[in-house]
Protein backbone atom coordinates (compact mmCIF):
# COMPACT_ATOMS: atom_id res chain seq x y z
CA UNK A 1 0.00 0.00 0.00
CA UNK A 2 1.50 3.65 -1.23
CA UNK A 3 0.32 7.01 0.46
CA UNK A 4 -0.94 9.00 -2.27
CA UNK A 5 -0.84 12.54 -0.89
CA UNK A 6 -3.42 14.94 -2.62
CA UNK A 7 -3.39 18.73 -2.17
CA UNK A 8 -5.73 20.08 -4.41
CA UNK A 9 -9.09 19.52 -4.97
CA UNK A 10 -9.50 15.81 -7.56
CA UNK A 11 -12.65 14.31 -8.58
CA UNK A 12 -13.79 11.97 -6.15
CA UNK A 13 -13.70 8.98 -8.76
CA UNK A 14 -10.24 8.84 -8.82
CA UNK A 15 -9.40 8.95 -5.48
CA UNK A 16 -12.35 6.13 -5.08
CA UNK A 17 -10.11 4.13 -7.98
CA UNK A 18 -7.09 4.76 -5.57
CA UNK A 19 -8.49 3.73 -2.71
CA UNK A 20 -9.84 0.72 -4.35
CA UNK A 21 -6.40 -0.10 -5.66
CA UNK A 22 -5.30 -0.24 -1.77
CA UNK A 23 -3.62 3.19 -1.38
CA UNK A 24 -4.49 5.48 1.31
CA UNK A 25 -5.04 8.96 0.34
CA UNK A 26 -4.06 11.53 2.54
CA UNK A 27 -5.95 14.97 1.20
CA UNK A 28 -4.65 18.02 2.24
CA UNK A 29 -5.66 21.15 0.53
CA UNK A 30 -4.18 24.25 0.70
CA UNK A 31 -0.37 23.54 1.94
CA UNK A 32 2.32 26.44 2.04
CA UNK A 33 5.57 25.09 0.97
CA UNK A 34 7.14 24.34 4.23
CA UNK A 35 3.74 22.85 5.13
CA UNK A 36 4.11 20.65 2.17
CA UNK A 37 8.04 19.92 2.98
CA UNK A 38 6.83 18.86 6.16
CA UNK A 39 4.02 16.39 5.48
CA UNK A 40 5.73 15.29 2.09
CA UNK A 41 8.11 12.48 3.43
CA UNK A 42 6.27 9.16 3.34
CA UNK A 43 4.28 9.68 0.14
CA UNK A 44 4.98 7.88 -2.24
CA UNK A 45 2.88 10.00 -4.79
CA UNK A 46 1.39 13.37 -4.64
CA UNK A 47 -1.70 14.24 -6.83
CA UNK A 48 -1.85 18.31 -7.55
CA UNK A 49 -3.33 20.54 -9.73
CA UNK A 50 -1.86 24.19 -11.21
CA UNK A 51 -1.33 25.54 -7.53
CA UNK A 52 0.90 23.66 -5.72
CA UNK A 53 4.53 24.04 -6.75
CA UNK A 54 6.43 21.27 -6.67
CA UNK A 55 9.93 23.13 -5.90
CA UNK A 56 13.49 21.92 -5.43
CA UNK A 57 12.79 22.44 -1.92
CA UNK A 58 9.23 20.22 -1.87
CA UNK A 59 11.58 16.83 -4.07
CA UNK A 60 14.25 17.29 -1.63
CA UNK A 61 11.80 16.63 0.98
CA UNK A 62 10.18 14.13 -0.73
CA UNK A 63 11.88 11.42 0.60
CA UNK A 64 10.05 8.33 -0.80
CA UNK A 65 8.11 10.08 -3.63
CA UNK A 66 8.07 7.84 -6.27
CA UNK A 67 5.82 9.83 -8.76
CA UNK A 68 3.53 13.23 -8.87
CA UNK A 69 0.49 13.29 -10.68
CA UNK A 70 -0.70 16.79 -12.45
CA UNK A 71 -4.60 16.30 -12.75
CA UNK A 72 -4.41 18.79 -15.62
CA UNK A 73 -1.86 19.51 -18.49
CA UNK A 74 0.48 22.86 -17.63
CA UNK A 75 3.46 21.26 -15.77
CA UNK A 76 4.78 25.00 -15.29
CA UNK A 77 4.62 24.23 -11.68
CA UNK A 78 6.57 21.68 -11.06
CA UNK A 79 10.34 21.54 -11.62
CA UNK A 80 10.89 18.67 -13.87
CA UNK A 81 14.23 18.36 -14.53
CA UNK A 82 14.73 18.11 -10.56
CA UNK A 83 12.48 15.65 -10.11
CA UNK A 84 13.85 13.59 -13.09
CA UNK A 85 17.16 13.96 -11.42
CA UNK A 86 15.55 12.16 -8.45
CA UNK A 87 14.57 9.64 -10.19
CA UNK A 88 10.67 10.98 -9.34
CA UNK A 89 8.52 10.09 -12.30
CA UNK A 90 5.77 13.29 -13.67
CA UNK A 91 2.83 12.34 -15.00
CA UNK A 92 0.03 14.48 -16.36
CA UNK A 93 -3.36 14.38 -18.05
CA UNK A 94 -2.62 15.93 -21.13
CA UNK A 95 -6.23 15.47 -22.78
CA UNK A 96 -8.18 15.30 -20.08
CA UNK A 97 -9.28 18.75 -20.70
CA UNK A 98 -8.60 19.90 -23.61
CA UNK A 99 -12.48 20.20 -24.90
CA UNK A 100 -13.05 22.49 -21.50
CA UNK A 101 -10.20 24.84 -22.41
CA UNK A 102 -11.23 24.91 -25.71
CA UNK A 103 -14.98 25.73 -24.89
CA UNK A 104 -13.92 28.16 -22.21
CA UNK A 105 -11.64 29.58 -25.25
CA UNK A 106 -14.97 30.30 -27.50
CA UNK A 107 -16.90 31.32 -24.17
CA UNK A 108 -14.61 34.29 -23.61
CA UNK A 109 -13.88 35.31 -26.69
CA UNK A 110 -17.88 35.32 -27.48
CA UNK A 111 -17.94 37.33 -23.99
CA UNK A 112 -15.34 39.60 -25.34
CA UNK A 113 -17.23 40.20 -28.59
CA UNK A 114 -20.19 40.67 -27.35
CA UNK A 115 -19.72 42.43 -23.94
CA UNK A 116 -21.84 39.76 -22.06
CA UNK A 117 -20.03 39.96 -18.61
CA UNK A 118 -20.58 43.61 -18.91
CA UNK A 119 -24.20 44.11 -19.56
CA UNK A 120 -25.10 41.70 -17.42
CA UNK A 121 -23.64 43.52 -14.85
CA UNK A 122 -25.33 46.89 -16.38
CA UNK A 123 -28.76 45.67 -16.55
CA UNK A 124 -28.91 43.36 -13.21
CA UNK A 125 -27.66 46.80 -11.27
CA UNK A 126 -30.86 48.26 -13.15
CA UNK A 127 -29.37 49.65 -16.85
CA UNK A 128 -30.61 48.90 -19.80
CA UNK A 129 -27.94 50.03 -21.48
CA UNK A 130 -28.09 48.68 -25.50
CA UNK A 131 -26.13 51.11 -27.58
CA UNK A 132 -23.03 51.17 -25.20
CA UNK A 133 -23.05 47.44 -25.20
CA UNK A 134 -22.55 46.96 -28.48
CA UNK A 135 -20.48 44.15 -30.10
CA UNK A 136 -18.49 42.81 -33.16
CA UNK A 137 -19.13 39.51 -35.12
CA UNK A 138 -16.68 36.61 -35.04
CA UNK A 139 -17.75 35.65 -38.69
CA UNK A 140 -15.34 37.02 -41.18
CA UNK A 141 -12.94 37.99 -38.96
CA UNK A 142 -9.43 36.78 -38.27
CA UNK A 143 -8.43 34.68 -35.31
CA UNK A 144 -4.25 33.98 -34.65
CA UNK A 145 -3.43 31.28 -32.70
CA UNK A 146 -0.93 31.27 -30.79
CA UNK A 147 0.33 27.26 -30.23
CA UNK A 148 -1.44 25.03 -32.89
CA UNK A 149 -1.07 22.15 -30.02
CA UNK A 150 -4.30 20.27 -28.63
CA UNK A 151 -6.28 23.34 -27.46
CA UNK A 152 -4.91 25.72 -29.82
CA UNK A 153 -6.09 23.17 -32.76
CA UNK A 154 -10.01 22.80 -31.09
CA UNK A 155 -10.53 26.55 -30.73
CA UNK A 156 -9.26 26.24 -34.64
CA UNK A 157 -11.73 24.05 -35.54
CA UNK A 158 -14.36 25.34 -33.53
CA UNK A 159 -13.67 28.69 -35.10
CA UNK A 160 -14.13 27.95 -38.62
CA UNK A 161 -17.59 26.67 -37.96
CA UNK A 162 -18.37 30.49 -37.28
CA UNK A 163 -16.75 31.66 -40.59
CA UNK A 164 -13.67 32.99 -39.11
CA UNK A 165 -10.23 33.16 -41.26
CA UNK A 166 -7.19 31.13 -39.34
CA UNK A 167 -3.83 32.08 -38.63
CA UNK A 168 -1.47 30.58 -36.56
CA UNK A 169 2.33 31.52 -34.96
CA UNK A 170 3.93 27.71 -34.05
CA UNK A 171 7.20 27.17 -35.15
CA UNK A 172 6.82 23.44 -34.25
CA UNK A 173 4.33 22.40 -36.64
CA UNK A 174 4.30 21.69 -40.47
CA UNK A 175 2.64 23.70 -43.45
CA UNK A 176 0.81 21.04 -44.15
CA UNK A 177 -0.58 19.74 -40.73
CA UNK A 178 -1.90 23.44 -40.27
CA UNK A 179 -3.44 23.62 -44.10
CA UNK A 180 -5.43 20.61 -43.00
CA UNK A 181 -6.47 22.41 -40.44
CA UNK A 182 -7.32 25.21 -42.61
CA UNK A 183 -4.94 27.49 -40.86
CA UNK A 184 -2.03 29.14 -42.67
CA UNK A 185 1.10 29.71 -40.74
CA UNK A 186 2.87 33.11 -40.29
CA UNK A 187 5.35 35.04 -38.24
CA UNK A 188 4.48 36.03 -35.05
CA UNK A 189 4.88 39.51 -35.96
CA UNK A 190 1.76 38.96 -39.16
CA UNK A 191 -0.15 37.47 -36.79
CA UNK A 192 -0.49 40.26 -34.12
CA UNK A 193 -0.76 42.58 -37.56
CA UNK A 194 -3.43 40.66 -38.79
CA UNK A 195 -5.48 39.32 -36.27
CA UNK A 196 -8.93 40.50 -34.93
CA UNK A 197 -9.00 38.26 -32.48
CA UNK A 198 -5.57 36.63 -31.01
CA UNK A 199 -6.06 33.40 -28.64
CA UNK A 200 -2.75 31.73 -26.88
CA UNK A 201 -2.38 28.15 -26.01
CA UNK A 202 1.03 28.33 -25.72
CA UNK A 203 3.31 26.38 -22.90
CA UNK A 204 4.35 28.73 -20.13
CA UNK A 205 8.71 28.37 -20.37
CA UNK A 206 11.15 30.51 -20.51
CA UNK A 207 10.63 31.31 -24.45
CA UNK A 208 6.77 32.26 -23.56
CA UNK A 209 6.93 33.85 -20.65
CA UNK A 210 6.37 37.69 -21.57
CA UNK A 211 6.16 37.43 -25.14
CA UNK A 212 2.83 39.37 -25.49
CA UNK A 213 4.62 42.84 -24.40
CA UNK A 214 4.09 46.32 -25.01
CA UNK A 215 6.17 46.14 -28.01
CA UNK A 216 3.89 43.58 -29.55
CA UNK A 217 0.55 45.77 -28.79
CA UNK A 218 2.08 48.32 -30.99
CA UNK A 219 2.20 46.25 -33.85
CA UNK A 220 -2.16 45.05 -33.35
CA UNK A 221 -4.87 46.50 -35.24
CA UNK A 222 -6.66 48.64 -32.43
CA UNK A 223 -10.03 46.95 -32.90
CA UNK A 224 -7.70 43.55 -31.33
CA UNK A 225 -9.50 41.55 -28.79
CA UNK A 226 -6.53 39.23 -27.21
CA UNK A 227 -8.11 35.53 -25.13
CA UNK A 228 -5.41 33.97 -22.55
CA UNK A 229 -6.56 30.85 -21.34
CA UNK A 230 -3.21 28.95 -21.12
CA UNK A 231 -1.14 30.86 -18.50
CA UNK A 232 -0.74 33.98 -16.79
CA UNK A 233 2.55 35.78 -17.30
CA UNK A 234 2.57 34.98 -21.44
CA UNK A 235 1.19 38.58 -21.61
CA UNK A 236 2.78 41.16 -20.02
CA UNK A 237 -0.13 42.40 -17.46
CA UNK A 238 1.28 45.75 -17.41
CA UNK A 239 1.64 46.49 -20.71
CA UNK A 240 -1.86 44.86 -21.39
CA UNK A 241 -3.68 47.29 -18.92
CA UNK A 242 -1.67 49.80 -20.37
CA UNK A 243 -2.50 48.64 -24.29
CA UNK A 244 -6.65 48.44 -22.80
CA UNK A 245 -6.72 51.81 -21.01
CA UNK A 246 -4.82 54.01 -24.16
CA UNK A 247 -7.20 52.02 -26.75
CA UNK A 248 -4.06 50.36 -28.17
CA UNK A 249 -6.06 47.12 -28.56
CA UNK A 250 -9.99 46.84 -28.19
CA UNK A 251 -10.20 44.46 -25.16
CA UNK A 252 -9.00 41.12 -23.65
CA UNK A 253 -10.15 38.22 -22.13
CA UNK A 254 -8.20 36.19 -19.09
CA UNK A 255 -8.62 33.33 -17.71
CA UNK A 256 -5.14 32.81 -15.89
CA UNK A 257 -3.16 35.02 -14.48
CA UNK A 258 0.82 35.82 -13.80
CA UNK A 259 0.28 35.46 -9.61
CA UNK A 260 -2.83 33.22 -8.97
CA UNK A 261 -4.97 33.35 -7.21
CA UNK A 262 -5.56 36.73 -7.31
CA UNK A 263 -8.51 39.13 -6.61
CA UNK A 264 -7.23 42.36 -7.09
CA UNK A 265 -5.35 43.91 -10.44
CA UNK A 266 -5.64 47.08 -12.09
CA UNK A 267 -6.83 45.22 -15.31
CA UNK A 268 -10.37 44.62 -13.39
CA UNK A 269 -11.02 48.47 -13.12
CA UNK A 270 -11.26 48.52 -17.35
CA UNK A 271 -14.83 47.97 -19.03
CA UNK A 272 -13.08 46.48 -21.87
CA UNK A 273 -11.54 43.05 -20.07
CA UNK A 274 -13.62 39.69 -19.37
CA UNK A 275 -12.00 37.92 -16.49
CA UNK A 276 -12.01 34.48 -14.63
CA UNK A 277 -10.37 32.49 -12.15
CA UNK A 278 -8.52 29.95 -14.25
CA UNK A 279 -11.53 28.01 -15.07
CA UNK A 280 -10.28 26.67 -18.31
CA UNK A 281 -10.60 22.46 -17.08
CA UNK A 282 -13.38 23.43 -14.48
CA UNK A 283 -16.04 21.30 -15.96
CA UNK A 284 -17.19 18.44 -14.24
CA UNK A 285 -16.40 15.91 -17.30
CA UNK A 286 -12.57 17.74 -17.59
CA UNK A 287 -12.26 17.33 -13.62
CA UNK A 288 -13.71 13.47 -14.17
CA UNK A 289 -11.38 12.43 -16.61
CA UNK A 290 -8.18 13.94 -15.19
CA UNK A 291 -8.97 12.53 -11.86
CA UNK A 292 -9.55 9.07 -13.46
CA UNK A 293 -6.56 9.63 -15.74
CA UNK A 294 -4.58 10.56 -13.13
CA UNK A 295 -5.18 7.81 -10.58
CA UNK A 296 -4.81 4.91 -13.52
CA UNK A 297 -1.77 6.34 -14.36
CA UNK A 298 -0.44 6.46 -10.69
CA UNK A 299 -1.68 3.14 -10.08
CA UNK A 300 0.74 1.80 -12.80
CA UNK A 301 3.55 4.12 -11.43
CA UNK A 302 3.15 2.44 -8.10
CA UNK A 303 3.21 -0.98 -9.73
CA UNK A 304 6.60 0.26 -11.16
CA UNK A 305 4.67 -0.84 -14.77
CA UNK A 306 5.18 1.20 -17.43
CA UNK A 307 3.09 4.98 -17.46
CA UNK A 308 2.02 6.02 -20.93
CA UNK A 309 1.96 9.65 -19.81
CA UNK A 310 5.02 10.17 -17.71
CA UNK A 311 6.64 13.14 -19.34
CA UNK A 312 10.02 12.42 -18.02
CA UNK A 313 10.56 9.26 -19.57
CA UNK A 314 12.80 8.60 -22.54
CA UNK A 315 10.81 5.72 -24.01
CA UNK A 316 8.69 7.11 -27.05
CA UNK A 317 5.81 5.29 -27.87
CA UNK A 318 5.62 1.59 -26.47
CA UNK A 319 3.39 -0.88 -28.63
CA UNK A 320 1.52 -3.38 -27.39
CA UNK A 321 4.00 -6.09 -29.07
CA UNK A 322 6.74 -4.31 -26.96
CA UNK A 323 5.52 -3.89 -23.41
CA UNK A 324 5.17 -7.59 -22.00
CA UNK A 325 9.06 -7.85 -22.53
CA UNK A 326 9.65 -5.11 -19.97
CA UNK A 327 9.57 -7.50 -17.07
CA UNK A 328 12.00 -9.88 -18.53
CA UNK A 329 14.11 -7.29 -20.18
CA UNK A 330 14.19 -5.79 -16.57
CA UNK A 331 15.03 -9.08 -15.13
CA UNK A 332 17.55 -9.80 -17.25
CA UNK A 333 19.38 -6.19 -16.48
CA UNK A 334 19.78 -7.13 -12.65
CA UNK A 335 20.50 -10.63 -13.24
CA UNK A 336 22.82 -9.73 -15.80
CA UNK A 337 24.43 -7.33 -12.90
CA UNK A 338 25.29 -10.12 -10.94
CA UNK A 339 27.56 -11.89 -13.33
CA UNK A 340 29.76 -8.90 -12.98
CA UNK A 341 31.99 -8.66 -9.92
CA UNK A 342 33.36 -5.49 -11.05
CA UNK A 343 30.52 -3.39 -13.09
CA UNK A 344 31.65 -3.31 -17.22
CA UNK A 345 32.12 0.03 -18.29
CA UNK A 346 30.01 -0.90 -21.20
CA UNK A 347 27.28 -2.90 -22.34
CA UNK A 348 25.36 -3.95 -25.51
CA UNK A 349 21.59 -4.53 -25.52
CA UNK A 350 20.74 -6.69 -28.95
CA UNK A 351 17.11 -7.12 -29.75
CA UNK A 352 16.21 -10.07 -31.84
CA UNK A 353 13.57 -11.07 -34.22
CA UNK A 354 9.81 -9.54 -34.43
CA UNK A 355 11.19 -6.58 -31.70
CA UNK A 356 13.98 -5.48 -33.84
CA UNK A 357 12.37 -2.20 -35.30
CA UNK A 358 9.30 -2.00 -32.92
CA UNK A 359 9.95 0.79 -30.95
CA UNK A 360 12.40 -0.92 -28.21
CA UNK A 361 13.44 2.47 -26.02
CA UNK A 362 11.29 1.11 -23.25
CA UNK A 363 13.33 -2.28 -22.56
CA UNK A 364 16.70 -0.72 -22.85
CA UNK A 365 15.54 1.59 -19.79
CA UNK A 366 14.19 -1.74 -18.28
CA UNK A 367 17.30 -3.60 -18.55
CA UNK A 368 19.33 -0.50 -17.00
CA UNK A 369 16.58 0.18 -14.52
CA UNK A 370 17.56 -3.61 -13.70
CA UNK A 371 20.67 -3.63 -13.87
CA UNK A 372 21.67 -0.54 -12.40
CA UNK A 373 18.84 -1.12 -9.36
CA UNK A 374 21.08 -4.06 -8.68
CA UNK A 375 24.03 -2.09 -7.56
CA UNK A 376 22.47 1.39 -6.45
CA UNK A 377 21.33 2.35 -2.84
CA UNK A 378 19.18 4.98 -4.44
CA UNK A 379 15.98 3.90 -6.46
CA UNK A 380 16.23 3.74 -10.31
CA UNK A 381 13.46 4.14 -12.34
CA UNK A 382 13.13 4.17 -15.76
CA UNK A 383 12.94 7.63 -14.98
CA UNK A 384 16.58 8.19 -14.48
CA UNK A 385 18.24 4.92 -15.33
CA UNK A 386 20.27 6.94 -18.44
CA UNK A 387 20.85 9.61 -15.98
CA UNK A 388 22.54 7.10 -13.56
CA UNK A 389 24.03 5.20 -16.44
CA UNK A 390 25.69 8.53 -17.92
CA UNK A 391 27.04 9.56 -13.93
CA UNK A 392 28.52 5.91 -13.25
CA UNK A 393 30.27 6.15 -17.24
CA UNK A 394 28.43 3.35 -18.17
CA UNK A 395 28.64 2.88 -22.41
CA UNK A 396 24.89 1.75 -23.53
CA UNK A 397 24.75 0.30 -26.99
CA UNK A 398 22.06 -1.15 -28.71
CA UNK A 399 21.58 -3.69 -31.35
CA UNK A 400 18.82 -4.57 -33.67
CA UNK A 401 18.32 -7.39 -35.82
CA UNK A 402 15.28 -8.86 -37.40
CA UNK A 403 17.24 -12.52 -37.93
CA UNK A 404 16.54 -14.71 -34.89
CA UNK A 405 17.47 -18.22 -34.95
CA UNK A 406 15.78 -20.06 -32.00
CA UNK A 407 13.09 -18.00 -31.05
CA UNK A 408 10.51 -15.70 -32.19
CA UNK A 409 12.38 -12.92 -30.48
CA UNK A 410 15.33 -12.46 -28.23
CA UNK A 411 16.82 -9.46 -25.80
CA UNK A 412 21.06 -10.95 -25.17
CA UNK A 413 22.82 -8.12 -22.93
CA UNK A 414 26.45 -8.60 -23.07
CA UNK A 415 29.98 -6.68 -22.10
CA UNK A 416 33.52 -7.85 -22.37
CA UNK A 417 32.77 -10.58 -19.88
CA UNK A 418 29.51 -11.98 -19.89
CA UNK A 419 26.07 -12.34 -22.07
CA UNK A 420 22.86 -13.20 -21.15
CA UNK A 421 19.62 -13.80 -23.44
CA UNK A 422 15.96 -14.08 -22.25
CA UNK A 423 12.82 -14.32 -23.88
CA UNK A 424 9.15 -15.27 -23.35
CA UNK A 425 7.87 -18.24 -23.92
CA UNK A 426 3.86 -19.77 -24.47
CA UNK A 427 0.77 -18.19 -25.50
CA UNK A 428 -1.96 -15.63 -23.51
CA UNK A 429 -2.31 -15.76 -20.30
CA UNK A 430 0.70 -19.13 -19.87
CA UNK A 431 3.29 -16.26 -21.47
CA UNK A 432 6.21 -17.01 -18.71
CA UNK A 433 10.12 -15.07 -19.11
CA UNK A 434 12.85 -17.16 -19.38
CA UNK A 435 16.79 -17.18 -19.87
CA UNK A 436 18.20 -18.93 -22.53
CA UNK A 437 21.66 -18.61 -22.38
CA UNK A 438 24.13 -17.52 -20.32
CA UNK A 439 27.34 -17.00 -21.48
CA UNK A 440 27.60 -19.59 -24.38
CA UNK A 441 25.81 -22.02 -22.26
CA UNK A 442 22.15 -22.73 -23.56
CA UNK A 443 19.56 -23.11 -20.76
CA UNK A 444 15.99 -22.48 -19.59
CA UNK A 445 15.49 -21.24 -16.78
CA UNK A 446 12.33 -19.48 -15.19
CA UNK A 447 13.86 -16.22 -13.36
CA UNK A 448 12.92 -16.58 -9.69
CA UNK A 449 13.98 -14.23 -6.57
CA UNK A 450 16.97 -16.15 -5.46
CA UNK A 451 19.53 -18.13 -8.24
CA UNK A 452 22.88 -19.42 -8.01
CA UNK A 453 24.90 -19.88 -11.44
CA UNK A 454 27.61 -22.14 -11.07
CA UNK A 455 30.15 -22.76 -14.09
CA UNK A 456 32.35 -26.04 -13.54
CA UNK A 457 34.55 -28.24 -15.75
CA UNK A 458 31.22 -30.49 -17.74
CA UNK A 459 32.28 -33.83 -15.89
CA UNK A 460 30.55 -36.23 -13.52
CA UNK A 461 30.41 -35.90 -10.18
CA UNK A 462 30.41 -31.75 -9.97
CA UNK A 463 26.32 -31.44 -9.74
CA UNK A 464 26.04 -33.68 -7.33
CA UNK A 465 28.57 -32.21 -4.80
CA UNK A 466 26.93 -28.53 -5.33
CA UNK A 467 23.63 -30.40 -4.49
CA UNK A 468 25.01 -31.62 -1.92
CA UNK A 469 27.09 -28.65 -0.04
CA UNK A 470 23.26 -26.91 -1.06
CA UNK A 471 21.31 -29.42 1.29
CA UNK A 472 23.86 -29.33 4.12
CA UNK A 473 23.02 -26.00 3.97
CA UNK A 474 19.44 -26.54 4.23
CA UNK A 475 18.97 -24.63 1.03
CA UNK A 476 16.72 -26.91 -1.54
CA UNK A 477 16.50 -26.57 -5.03
CA UNK A 478 13.14 -25.68 -6.64
CA UNK A 479 14.31 -25.82 -10.52
CA UNK A 480 17.91 -26.62 -12.16
CA UNK A 481 18.73 -26.12 -15.57
CA UNK A 482 22.18 -27.13 -16.94
CA UNK A 483 23.63 -26.19 -20.33
CA UNK A 484 26.90 -27.29 -21.57
CA UNK A 485 29.02 -24.92 -23.76
CA UNK A 486 28.70 -25.02 -27.08
CA UNK A 487 32.87 -26.59 -26.63
CA UNK A 488 31.62 -28.60 -24.49
CA UNK A 489 34.52 -28.52 -22.12
CA UNK A 490 32.57 -26.61 -19.57
CA UNK A 491 28.67 -27.18 -17.84
CA UNK A 492 26.94 -24.08 -16.74
CA UNK A 493 24.38 -24.69 -14.12
CA UNK A 494 21.50 -21.90 -12.84
CA UNK A 495 19.80 -23.49 -9.50
CA UNK A 496 16.25 -21.81 -8.15
CA UNK A 497 16.84 -21.90 -4.75
CA UNK A 498 14.20 -21.27 -1.70
CA UNK A 499 16.22 -18.89 -0.15
CA UNK A 500 19.44 -16.83 -1.11
CA UNK A 501 22.68 -18.75 -0.35
CA UNK A 502 25.09 -17.58 2.56
CA UNK A 503 28.20 -16.19 1.54
CA UNK A 504 29.77 -19.17 3.46
CA UNK A 505 28.07 -21.54 1.18
CA UNK A 506 29.53 -19.49 -1.77
CA UNK A 507 32.56 -20.31 -0.61
CA UNK A 508 32.35 -23.83 0.31
CA UNK A 509 30.79 -24.25 -3.23
CA UNK A 510 33.19 -22.61 -4.85
CA UNK A 511 35.90 -24.55 -3.17
CA UNK A 512 34.81 -27.30 -4.34
CA UNK A 513 36.65 -29.82 -6.94
CA UNK A 514 36.15 -28.63 -10.90
CA UNK A 515 33.98 -25.07 -10.14
CA UNK A 516 35.55 -22.34 -11.76
CA UNK A 517 32.62 -19.43 -11.44
CA UNK A 518 29.51 -18.93 -8.65
CA UNK A 519 27.34 -16.40 -9.07
CA UNK A 520 24.60 -15.37 -6.57
CA UNK A 521 21.29 -13.36 -8.34
CA UNK A 522 18.54 -11.96 -6.42
CA UNK A 523 15.93 -10.89 -8.80
P1 LIG B 1 0.23 21.55 -26.52
O1 LIG B 1 1.56 21.18 -26.04
O2 LIG B 1 -0.63 20.53 -27.16
O3 LIG B 1 0.34 22.79 -27.52
C1 LIG B 1 1.23 23.84 -27.36
C2 LIG B 1 1.65 24.30 -28.73
O4 LIG B 1 2.49 25.43 -28.56
C3 LIG B 1 2.44 23.27 -29.51
O5 LIG B 1 1.90 23.06 -30.79
C4 LIG B 1 3.84 23.86 -29.60
O6 LIG B 1 4.45 23.57 -30.84
C5 LIG B 1 3.56 25.33 -29.49
N1 LIG B 1 4.69 26.08 -28.94
C6 LIG B 1 5.51 25.72 -27.93
N2 LIG B 1 6.40 26.70 -27.71
C7 LIG B 1 6.14 27.68 -28.60
C8 LIG B 1 6.71 28.95 -28.85
N3 LIG B 1 7.73 29.39 -28.13
N4 LIG B 1 6.20 29.69 -29.84
C9 LIG B 1 5.14 29.25 -30.57
N5 LIG B 1 4.57 28.05 -30.39
C10 LIG B 1 5.06 27.28 -29.40
O7 LIG B 1 -0.52 22.20 -25.25
P2 LIG B 1 -2.07 22.28 -24.99
O8 LIG B 1 -2.55 21.03 -24.36
O9 LIG B 1 -2.75 22.76 -26.22
O10 LIG B 1 -2.11 23.42 -23.85
C11 LIG B 1 -1.81 24.74 -24.17
C12 LIG B 1 -1.75 25.59 -22.92
O11 LIG B 1 -3.02 25.61 -22.28
C13 LIG B 1 -0.76 25.13 -21.84
O12 LIG B 1 -0.11 26.26 -21.33
C14 LIG B 1 -1.66 24.55 -20.76
O13 LIG B 1 -1.05 24.62 -19.52
C15 LIG B 1 -2.84 25.48 -20.86
N6 LIG B 1 -4.09 24.98 -20.29
C16 LIG B 1 -4.84 25.85 -19.58
C17 LIG B 1 -6.05 25.45 -19.07
C18 LIG B 1 -6.87 26.37 -18.23
O14 LIG B 1 -7.55 25.90 -17.35
N7 LIG B 1 -6.86 27.65 -18.49
C19 LIG B 1 -6.50 24.16 -19.31
C20 LIG B 1 -5.73 23.30 -20.07
C21 LIG B 1 -4.51 23.73 -20.57
C1 LIG C 1 -4.17 22.72 -16.99
O1 LIG C 1 -3.04 23.07 -17.33
O2 LIG C 1 -4.56 21.57 -17.15
C2 LIG C 1 -5.07 23.73 -16.40
O3 LIG C 1 -4.45 24.80 -15.90
C3 LIG C 1 -6.19 23.19 -15.64
C4 LIG C 1 -6.09 22.99 -14.18
O4 LIG C 1 -5.18 22.39 -13.67
O5 LIG C 1 -7.02 23.41 -13.51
Amino acid sequence: MARVLVTEKIAQNGLDQLVAAGHEVDVREGLSEDELCAVIPGAHALIIRSATQVTEKVLDAATDLIVVGRAGIGLDNVDVPVATARGVMVVNAPTSNIVSAAEQTMALMLAIARNVPQAHGALVNGKWERSKWEGVELYEKTLGVLGLGRIGALVAQRALAFGMRLVAYDPYITEERARRMGVELLSLDEVVAQSDFITIHLPKNKETLGLFNAELFTKAKPSLRLINVARGGIVDEHDLFEALRDGVIAGAALDVFAKEPTTESPLFSLPNIVVAPHLGASTVEAQDKAGLTIAEQLILALRGDFVPFAVNVAAGEVSGAVAPFMPVAEQLGRFFAFLHDTPPAAITIEFHGELAGAGTKILTLSVLKGFLGATSQDPVSYVNAPQIAEARGLTVDELSSAHSSDFVNLITLRSAEHSVSGTLTGVGIRVEPRIVAVDDHLVDVKPTKDLLVVRNDDRPGVIGAVGTALGNDEVSITRMAVGPSREGNTALMVLATDGPASDQLLEQVRALDGIIDVYRVSL
